[in-house]
């Protein structure tokens, strides 16, 4: 599918994280991480979705720090914003609109089975809301509207993929060819980064208990804490075995994602030293993964008008895109054109 607002001819890539909660070790070595070197290969899109996150109640000034924090972040892990579209989902208003279209293009069966709706509506049992339970169709619409043919994320988000590549082939089956149907790119070490404490559940930054995460923001010496006192076993080996040994694989999986090193490596390497010198090893590839990041947050942060410029610049780079689907769709669907 040809698009006339952009001459890159590339293949599209799109990701995007909500402002909720604090950016984990998870959301980096599961997706940021992994988005970095993508625009040398891809016509790259990446944007904070702050529409997503009003499906759960947070307050206005918290999640203005949070959107802020977040930009700032994206940018201090080393996100170009000359060789990446980098954009707030609300300055584009073509998401609402398509994600409307989509709607009724998805069955309420299907949004019922999401298994992130059952979780989050279990959570939020006094507040679930509509948004809640169309989050999903949001999330197409983000993907469908820059004809993204590969989407980088966490383990997390593959339902959400496969729902939108339902909806999608759904659509052409009526409509004829209208949307690129997206890939879902995962890591092949960091997928699905697990609670220190509760290493059979997904590490998660909207997270109740401090101790079971690790923040991109944490100080050196509160990430050697965190490891220090993550949930290991009594085996005392150090093997990678996710059924059996969930602790120490998830600590085996922070350090491989963050040194490269394969678990054959990391077993050979520390197999036999103790709980304790693998641990500190953890923390020391961790803590020295984070350094570059923490040492330049502060300085995006702390300018506001910097990053709002950004914003406004891919802003405009991402509406002439989106723009164009939106036609082609309207189109599509037999509406008189504006
Ligand atoms: P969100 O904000 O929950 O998470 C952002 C990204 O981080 C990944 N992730 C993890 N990866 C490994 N281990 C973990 N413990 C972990 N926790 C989170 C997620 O898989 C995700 O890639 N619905 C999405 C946001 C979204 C989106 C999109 C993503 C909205 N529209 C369009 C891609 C394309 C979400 O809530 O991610």
């Amino acid at each position: 599918m040809t698009d006339a607002a952009s001459t890159d001819t590339r293949p599209v890539v799109l990701s995007g994280i909500q402002p909720s909660g604090k950016l984990t070790i998870g959301n980096y070595l599961g997706a940021l991480k992994n988005w970095l070197a993508l625009h040398e290969q891809y016509d790259t899109h990446f944007m904070l979705v702050d529409l997503h996150s009003i499906s759960v109640r947070q307050s206005p000034a918290d999640r203005l720090e949070r959107c802020y924090e977040f930009i700032a972040l994206y940018l201090a892990c080393g996100l170009n914003p000359e060789r990446n579209v980098l954009f707030v989902q609300s300055h584009v208003p073509a998401h609402s609109q398509l994600a409307w279209i989509l709607n009724c293009y998805t069955q309420f069966g299907e949004l019922s089975r999401m298994t992130q709706f059952k979780d989050k509506s279990a959570k939020h049992a006094d507040n679930v809301n509509a948004g809640l339970f169309c989050y999903p169709v949001l999330m197409a619409a983000d993907i469908l509207l820059y004809g993204a043919h590969k989407v980088p994320v966490g383990d997390d988000q593959r339902q959400h993929l496969e729902l939108t590549r339902t909806i999608a082939q759904r659509f052409n089956r009526e409509h004829g060819e209208t949307f690129v149907v997206p890939e879902t790119m995962t890591p092949p070490i960091g997928a699905r980064i697990m609670g220190l404490q509760t290493p059979e559940a997904k590490m998660s930054k909207s997270e109740d208990a401090e101790t079971n995460a690790i923040y991109l923001l944490d100080e050196p010496k509160r990430i050697e804490r965190k490891i220090k006192r993550a949930v290991t076993d009594m085996e005392g080996s150090i093997r990678f075995d996710q059924e059996n040994k969930p602790g120490v694989s998830n600590l085996m999986s922070i350090l491989a994602a963050c040194t490269g090193q394969s678990f054959e490596q990391i077993s050979a390497e520390y197999d036999g030293g103790g709980y304790g010198q693998f641990k500190k090893a953890v923390a020391d590839a961790v803590i020295a993964t984070l350094e570059p990041v923490q040492q330049r947050y502060a300085e995006w942060r702390n300018d506001e008008a910097a990053l709002r410029d950004i914003l406004r610049d891919g802003a405009q780079r991402a509406q002439q895109r989106a723009q164009t689907t939106v036609d082609r769709v309207h189109a599509a669907l037999g509406f008189i054109p504006a």
